[in-house]
């Protein structure tokens, strides 16, 4: 297994519409070992392909380490979500900080559904349907905009985004220490 460099905020491959994935073989397979690899290195609770550079439809998911936390719902450990469709959102809107591995050190409060159901392929290509709430509903539908090039960001106001500018530049700029390898900027 191997960690992957994440991209960060300004990269354009965070902007992309991800592409289906077609077929299931040995090098999908290592990919999604590595995005795990990468995600519990940088303390993250998913990590989407596009955040490794593929602009595919793929992404990971370990809420574990928040639910314990919060003794909030069973344990439901890895969790591996290909070509994913949220086919209902239901509930309130609830407001919840979140951050991204993509956006080092910015957090602010994101309103979003509390309750989602999913459809998906496991790492095994079997059909899946999944129903959640709380912390692992967040994680999947923060997930899930990446892969339609949407990023937390791009949920709270102008007023809110101003407040994280200079924060963003220092990302922009390969100025910002951070703790898991990412891709280094081009012409820095
Ligand atoms: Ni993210």
């Amino acid at each position: 297994m191997a960690i992957l460099p994440i991209v960060t905020y300004n990269d354009p491959v965070l902007r992309q519409d991800a592409e289906t994935v077609n077929e299931n073989s040995e090098e999908l397979q290592q990919l999604i070992d590595n995005m795990f690899e990468t995600m519990y290195n940088s303390n993250g609770v998913g990590l989407a392909a596009p955040q490794i550079g593929k602009s595919i439809r793929l992404f990971v998911v370990d809420t574990d380490v928040m639910t314990e936390e919060l003794e909030e719902e069973d344990d439901v450990g890895p969790m591996v979500f290909i070509n994913p469709e949220i086919i209902m959102m239901d509930g309130n809107e609830i407001r919840l900080e979140e951050g991204c591995l993509s956006i080092p050190e910015v957090r602010d409060e994101v309103s979003r559904p509390e309750m989602i159901e999913v459809s998906y392929l496991d790492r095994d290509f079997n059909k899946q349907r999944l129903r959640a709430e709380g912390w692992l509903s967040r994680v999947i539908q923060h997930e899930y905009d990446h892969l339609k090039g949407v990023l937390f960001l791009d949920h709270i106001s102008a007023f809110r985004r101003r407040l994280h500018r200079s924060a963003l530049r220092k990302i922009e700029n390969g100025k910002l220490e951070i703790s898991y390898p990412v891709v280094p900027k081009a012409g820095v």
